[in-house]
């Protein structure tokens, strides 16, 4: 396995590309599982993520063909339908082919998925949006076991304890598209990603209104046809790299980033006395010697609220904050596994259920550490970049999940950062 070391300090400035979203080509990977006819999907970010979307696919006998400039092409019909074990439960976004799966073959065998170590993730909400569709379901040895003769259009309500849920609105939306009549999603995620699957959908036929609002109306048809679709930028890459700016007190500018896509993120960082500009084409980012970013609270939320993938990176910023500052996590009560890494680089935090306070300090020291899920590694990241010394972050494999050559970009906008094996 891999690790990264960086040695901190040094104002990043240029200009960076920022790639697909990971979070849209996931599902929209698997939506391509609704028809037989080639779907060209381009922007797909070259990450390890998409490699494990690629096998699932290829193991349910659909060919997927990779092309130079991140374009894939995949082509049905799948011939199998149960997607197994060794590669689900490396990614919770494998769930995703459930949906398609069930609505074009009429059954599906998915073992549960797994992903970032981030606390509970339960799938009730998927099964509550299937079944709400006439699909039956049973589990058995760890599998999702999901069969319907025939899917019905109904009125789905998708909340949960925690709010909406992304995929789960993902799974419902996919699958009505092939079912009969017309079916309404109520609390359905308003997330970019969501909108871009619709978009996606759309694009193959479907039938869709109301996507980007907590009400999605989806009237059924009875086949959807291939596609040649981009997928948007990747807002949490931009959120992180503008707070990579941010904190190294440099100038970055994210091309292709959408701005609208990562208000909340944005907003807060002014609050913190960062100045950002959006343009039409990106957005620019003028970063703070680091005793002066502004103390803040923060509480993270369904979009359009303050994501929580960009939590733990934004703690980061926090730690070097001039007072004190409140992180509340209202998505992933428990996803904090990078409060510990923070401390043995000499931050200041003090847990107290989903809240963390953080008592800024002048400043941090590199350390060895350890990445432990995808957004937490960037946040440790994050921290070298700003931190006297040298870091060393072990176990990078979440990264390179999530990030694409998260090292290339840093290191062309100046910073001194490199990987060795272990
Ligand atoms: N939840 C339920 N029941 C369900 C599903 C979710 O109670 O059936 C709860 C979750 O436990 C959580 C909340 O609802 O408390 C929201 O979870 P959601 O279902 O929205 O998460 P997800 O769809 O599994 C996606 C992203 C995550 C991101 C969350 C929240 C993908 C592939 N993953 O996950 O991204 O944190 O939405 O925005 O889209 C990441 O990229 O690092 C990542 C973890």
């Amino acid at each position: 396995m891999d690790k990264l070391i960086i040695e901190g300090g040094k104002p990043l400035k240029g200009t960076i590309n920022i790639s697909g979203a990971k979070n849209a080509a996931l599902p929209i990977m698997a939506a391509s599982l609704l028809t037989d006819d080639t779907c060209v999907i381009n922007n797909v970010p070259a990450l390890r993520d998409v490699d494990t979307m690629v096998k699932i696919l290829r193991a349910l006998e659909t060919k997927v063909d990779r092309k130079k400039g991140n374009t894939v092409v995949i082509k049905g019909p799948c011939g199998k339908t149960r997607a197994i074990y060794n590669l689900v439960s490396t990614m919770r976004a494998s769930v995703c082919v459930l949906g398609p799966l069930v609505a074009k073959k009429h059954v599906a065998e998915v073992s549960f998925p797994g992903g970032c170590i981030i606390g509970p993730r339960p799938i009730d909400l998927h099964l509550k949006g299937l079944e709400g569709l006439g699909v039956e379901i049973k589990i058995k040895s760890g599998y999702i076991i999901a069969k319907a003769r025939k899917l019905k259009g109904a009125k789905i309500y998708l909340g949960g304890h925690f709010g909406s849920s992304v995929l789960a609105t993902a799974n419902t939306m996919m699958a009505a598209t092939l079912a009969e009549g017309v079916t309404i999603i109520e609390n359905a995620a308003c997330e970019p990603e969501i909108v871009d699957l619709a978009n996606f959908l759309i694009s193959m036929g479907a039938k869709i209104a109301g996507h980007s609002t907590p009400t999605i109306r989806i009237k059924g048809v009875r086949r959807l046809h291939g596609t040649n679709y981009n997928i948007i930028p990747d807002r949490v890459e931009a959120g992180t790299y503008m707070l990579a700016g941010a904190i190294t007190g440099g100038e970055v500018f994210l091309k292709n980033a959408k701005p609208a896509h990562f208000l909340a993120v944005i907003d807060k960082l002014r609050e913190c006395g960062v100045k950002i500009t959006e343009f039409k084409d990106g957005v620019k980012v003028k970063g703070l010697v680091a005793s002066s970013i502004k103390p803040a609270t923060v509480t993270t939320l369904p979009y359009p609220g303050f994501p929580t993938d960009m939590q733990a990176q934004m703690m980061s910023a926090l730690c070097l904050a001039d007072g004190i500052s409140v992180i509340t996590e209202k998505i992933y009560p428990e996803r904090f596994i990078h409060v510990s890494e923070l401390g043995r680089m000499g931050a200041h935090i003090f847990l107290e259920g989903p809240n963390a306070i953080i008592r800024g300090v002048k400043a941090l020291s590199g350390a060895d550490v350890m990445a432990s899920d995808l957004r937490a590694s960037a946040g440790l990241v994050l921290a070298g970049l700003v931190a006297k010394g040298k870091t060393q972050i072990h176990r990078i494999y979440h990264l390179d999940r999530g990030y694409e050559k998260l090292d290339n970009k840093l290191s062309n906008l100046g910073a001194k950062i490199w990987r060795e094996k272990e």
